[in-house]
């Protein structure tokens, strides 16, 4: 949440950072803001209520001339959107601007204190009081800017990736994190620095994760500095190469970013399983297992912990790992794995599942995890996100930058790598016979075929959307595999329709939310045919005996469901596990489509983030 940005360097920065918000937007746009330092060292500060646009129209005809700045999108926390809240947010004397992603916890104690001493706060953010506390130390203490920043850092509790500036500096940028993430990339004679490696790919493909607990001095025509805060020793400088181009960045010819996600999924599996299903589709090898196999034969217990879409993907992985592995295994939300007081020794394994690697709670969650002494294992996509970077191993999921806010090609990749993940510890156990997993492992191996064949559906759900634009409650039903899909689908629709939909397994329904089902609640129930198509029939029956109008996804070719569902939609046959992945598809694809209708931005829809870096 929040998206930060800053270059210094010799070209002008405006330009920069403006693109760089514009990448980073999915991280929040209830407003923008820019600081640049011009060459006779005046601070310019721009900000605006709203999206990065509504920055550069207010921008527009002002001086943005300057060669060092820092930028910032929110995903507000403390305050409402406004311009005052916006960042950067500046200290009393207008002489320190300071951008934030991340939240200070202790600001009211701070506050107060720097209340009685003489301050005003002119926004609602604890972003302010980090900024005037920086001045306050630099003022009474008469010190650097560097030493007043580390000195502020001390006393603040919670998390943070930060980026400063200073009038009559236009010469000098220092940026520091904990527990929320900021890169730095390295350019000859220039640095820039973001909240992810987005806006920094095209300028330049060698970059370095700032690590918690590490600031960071950047000087004009000096050699890049990090220190740590716990010992003010200088910490090592690990440059990595990035591996992202613009090209996967842009739009490629769809209208929006969650389109061009679904039609990228045959791809994005395609990647997802390179190299890790071998000789002749009989092993699955994934780095992560194999070197700490001991750690997997002696595993009693594995727990999943996640959030949102990974949530759903983490509760197919459950079914998938006690089925293949015969571990007990458990799913956990992170936000309340972290508060529970979990019972965890060395024979638990803990596997988080974050598409961005960044979100606060399932980072707390491992690390929580980590202290108990479990094994954590990660499963993500953003190469080199904090999560990965906390693990004892992991596998990525390899399907490219997800910009879109509602989670699609993360989600199927994700279900992708658990099905892998389930297979190669079963291997490994001996507790999936070779069959499986040849017969999984071949069908993976055909998946981006077979979901060429289910984005055919496209035109037939663009159509079938429009008879349920209007419709004010869903419910989605789904059995065993895909009861999560039935989660999954409804949160698709709620995040970016803003319909109220409830996923829910199909035989509950009867205990409660039946009673809701009348002519204006369609239902969609994911009923291909595996083990659990004939249960599955009695809830259509009990629906539409309601008057409920039904959307059925079925299996190609059946045409039994076809009598009793009001409209069905035919996906490919694939072995039960993998239905999942195979039905979440249409799902997307209804989902977009009703809110395309509804003309809601679904890239970036209301009160979202893509990456939710506070609790
Ligand atoms: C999904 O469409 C979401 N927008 C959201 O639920 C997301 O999956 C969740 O915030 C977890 O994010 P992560 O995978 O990056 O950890």
């Amino acid at each position: 949440m929040c998206g930060i940005v800053g270059y210094l360097g010799s070209r002008q920065a405006y330009d920069i950072l403006i693109q760089g918000l514009h990448r980073l937007e999915y991280r929040g746009y209830d407003s923008a803001g820019a600081a640049l330092v011009n060459a006779e060292g005046s601070l310019n500060v721009y900000k605006a209520k709203g999206k990065v646009s509504n920055l550069e129209q207010s921008a527009a005809g002002k001086d943005t001339t300057g060669t060092l700045g820092i930028a910032h999108t929110r995903w507000a926390t403390h305050g409402e959107p406004n311009d005052v809240n916006a960042h950067p947010q500046i200290s009393q004397t207008h002489s320190i601007a300071l951008v934030h992603n991340g939240t200070i916890e202790n600001y009211n104690v701070l506050k107060k204190a720097l209340i009685q001493h003489g301050y005003t706060f002119e926004s609602e953010t604890d972003t302010e009081v980090l900024v005037q506390l920086i001045e306050y130390i630099k003022l009474t203490g008469g010190c650097s800017l560097l030493d007043a920043i580390i000195e502020a850092l001390h006393q603040v509790e919670g998390a943070y990736a930060i980026a400063v500036v200073e009038e009559n500096d236009p010469d000098t940028m220092i940026v520091a994190r904990k527990s929320s993430p900021l890169v730095i990339g390295v350019g000859d004679d220039e640095t820039f620095i973001a909240s992810d490696a987005t806006p920094i790919v095209g300028f330049t493909d060698r970059v370095v994760y700032l690590r918690d607990n590490e600031i960071a001095v950047i000087k004009r025509n000096e050699p890049l500095r990090i220190i740590s805060l716990e010992n003010n020793k200088p910490s090592k400088i690990d440059i990595q190469t990035l591996k992202l181009s613009v090209a996967q960045l842009e739009k490629g010819g769809y209208d929006t970013f969650m389109l061009k996600e679904i039609f990228e999924q045959p791809a994005t599996l395609r990647d997802c399983i390179r190299g890790r299903i071998v000789d002749d589709c009989n092993r699955i090898v994934l780095s992560g297992v194999e070197i700490h196999r001991d750690r997997f034969l002696n595993a009693r217990r594995i727990v999943l912990v996640a959030c949102g879409t990974s949530w759903h993907a983490a509760l197919i992985g459950k079914r998938l790992i006690q089925e293949m592995c015969r571990i007990p295994v458990e799913v956990e939300y992170a936000s309340e794995f972290r508060y529970g007081n979990p019972v965890l020794d060395k024979q638990d394994i803990v596997i988080s599942i974050s598409q961005s690697g960044e979100t606060a709670d399932t980072l707390a969650a491992i690390q929580l995890a980590r202290e108990k002494g479990a094994f954590v294992y990660g499963i993500c996509n953003v190469v080199g996100a904090s999560i990965p970077r906390n693990t004892d191993s992991g596998t990525y999921i390899h399907v490219g930058p997800e910009i879109g806010v509602a989670s699609t090609k993360a989600f199927t990749g994700q279900v992708t790598v658990l099905t892998l993940l389930a297979l190669s510890i079963g291997q490994l156990r001996g507790t999936v016979v070779p069959e499986t997993v040849h017969e999984i492992a071949s069908a993976l191996m055909e998946m981006p075929k077979t979901i060429e064949k289910v984005l055919k559906l496209d035109g037939e759900i663009q159509k079938l959307s429009r008879t349920f634009t209007y419709a004010h409650n869903f419910l989605y039903l789904g059995r065993g595999y895909n009861y999560p899909t039935a989660l999954e689908g409804a949160l698709k629709l709620k995040e970016i329709s803003y319909i109220h939909a409830e996923g829910y397994p199909a035989a509950e329904m009867k205990h409660g939310p039946i009673a809701l089902i009348d002519h204006e609640m369609p239902s969609v129930i994911i009923a291909p045919s595996d083990s659990l198509y004939d249960k599955i029939i009695n809830n259509v029956q009990q629906v539409k005996s309601r008057g409920g109008s039904v959307i059925a996804i079925v299996s190609k070719g059946n045409r039994a469901m076809a009598e009793m569902a009001d409209y069905t939609l035919e996906i490919p046959d694939v072995p039960e596990c993998l239905t999942p992945i195979v039905a979440s598809i249409p799902l997307q694809l209804l989902a977009y489509y009703i809110a395309i209708n509804k003309g809601k931005n679904v890239d970036q829809p209301r009160n979202l983030a893509k990456s939710v870096t506070v609790e």
